[in-house]
């Protein structure tokens, strides 16, 4: 790693440690808190101490990262590593393990932005990565680095997604990769990857939380690279979409933009992409970003009602959405921060309101996993207390594929979902949602029959 460019700074007490300090757990030897990466060459000219020749140039860079479009070299195809002067992690980007992750796609949300009365609402769909999620961002990132420094066992506790795309990044880089996943509680898409892609894989009779502390004890007594969120270089990957927002936005930035919370590092990581972007001259303001949980697992929520978000108490996690069936997450520190900071907000949804939305973006010729509808049914929320205005421009961070958990989708459709207590007032909603397949005879007259009863 190259440890001239980057430090890992704790996010507690703000210990420097170079990289290769770096403990097993990630975690700071001083205060047990979390790091970091920061890059001190990036400082202001003058700054006591600190060198100042690293700092880029806004300018060149945006010219520079517009030319690797039209380049055909493996990294510039990334659109994680297309940007890799602002995530200079690795001694040798050689060493980088990349599935052309990132370059998604910004679709407009005509139909949902109407319903709302907003003509500048779009989606960042994270779920058209190799993978099906986000977690492809943050995963050649950090899976490069263990790569880099000769690990030969890599391993995640997760709800499903970040087995996934560690998986497949270990198999391509040749890594033997440990998974824990809590058993019964993940979706059946998530699981059939990991097994593909050759992950030992271990379901515990534990959720996620209790998954993630039996790794930590793991990879302390095991020369194991851990890759969960914890690891700070997954947020180098993870905070690349913000530039990608940015530069569709011809470096301007969204008023707003909602992103789902779970382990809470994604949050934390498009909050410091956007900051870091800012304090380099890049764009001149962040958005406003708004975390949003299932009803059933929001510590964070909690959090900030409770202590204006300086303390937080796991809870024990119900919700359908599995990706954010998580009561302690790792990065709530980072997460509340970034909301603070960027003046967002921090707010829940029901079960009912998810099936809603996810249903709603389905509709809209997108369709995405129910964690990433958490971010239409909080803006709908966010647009009825009037935190969020018409006129301004918002950015829904779609987390996964729709494909990622195909039975919550069928469950919908079919009516078998949501107990008739949760869709309690929704349900003529609910209904004109739904769309559940017709059983008919094989004859054209009993399917144009069907196309008749549509239309009536
Ligand atoms: N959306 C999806 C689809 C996810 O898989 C996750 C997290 C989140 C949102 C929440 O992101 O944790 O950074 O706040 N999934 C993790 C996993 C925990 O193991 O796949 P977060």
């Amino acid at each position: 790693m190259n440890d001239n460019l980057h430090q890992l700074r704790c996010f507690g007490c703000g210990a420097r440690i170079s990289g290769a300090q770096a403990r097993a757990d990630f975690r700071c030897a001083e205060c047990g808190d979390l790091f970091e990466v920061d890059y001190p060459g990036w400082a202001r000219r003058g700054t006591p101490g600190l060198p100042n020749t690293d700092r880029p140039n806004p300018g060149a860079l945006k010219w520079l990262w517009r030319e690797r479009k039209c380049s055909s070299e493996t990294l510039d195809n990334s659109g994680v590593w297309r940007f890799r002067e602002l995530l200079p992690i690795l001694e040798d980007f050689g060493h980088a393990v990349s599935l052309r992750e990132g370059n998604t796609p910004l679709y407009a949300l005509p139909r949902a932005g109407r319903a709302l009365g907003m003509d500048q609402l779009f989606a960042k769909h994270q779920g058209m990565n190799p993978t099906g999620s986000f977690k492809d961002t943050g995963m050649t990132a950090a899976l490069s680095v263990a790569h880099e420094r000769g690990f030969e066992w890599v391993a995640c506790a997760s709800t499903g997604n970040t087995s996934a795309a560690m998986s497949a990044y270990a198999a391509r880089a040749g890594l033997r990769s440990l998974v824990l996943i809590p058993e019964g509680r993940i979706a059946w898409g998530k699981l059939a990857q990991a097994l593909d892609y050759g992950a030992v894989t271990c379901q515990l009779k534990a959720d996620f939380d209790g998954c993630a502390r039996v790794l930590t004890e793991i990879v302390r007594r095991a020369p194991i690279y851990l890759l969960n969120s914890v690891n700070p270089y997954r947020l180098e990957g993870q905070k690349t979409p913000a530039f990608e927002i940015a530069e569709a936005f011809d470096w301007n930035v969204p008023d707003h933009l909602i992103v789902p919370g779970g382990n809470l590092a994604n949050s934390s990581a498009l909050g410091k992409g956007f900051r870091e972007m800012k304090e380099l001259g890049l764009v001149s303001r962040m958005p406003k970003i708004s975390v949003v949980q299932a009803a059933g697992a929001n510590p964070l929520v909690r959090s900030f009602l409770e202590s204006g978000g300086k303390r937080m108490e796991p809870v024990e996690a119900h919700t359908r959405a599995t990706a954010i069936r998580i009561g302690n997450p790792a990065s709530w520190r980072k997460a509340a921060r970034v909301v603070t900071e960027t003046g967002g907000w921090c707010l829940d949804v029901t079960e009912a309101e998810i099936a809603m939305a996810k249903a709603e973006l389905g509709a809209e010729g997108l369709g995405c996993e129910p964690a990433s509808a958490v971010t239409l049914a909080g803006l709908k929320k966010l647009r009825g207390e009037g935190w969020v205005h018409a006129g301004e421009s918002v950015v829904l961070v779609l987390t996964g594929h729709t494909l990622k958990d195909a039975d919550y989708t069928i469950e919908f459709h079919r009516g078998t979902l949501l107990s008739a207590e949760e869709a309690a007032g929704n349900e003529d909603k609910i209904a004109r949602l739904q769309r559940n397949a017709h059983v008919v005879e094989a004859t054209p007259e009993a399917v144009l029959a069907v196309m008749k009863g549509e239309e009536a």
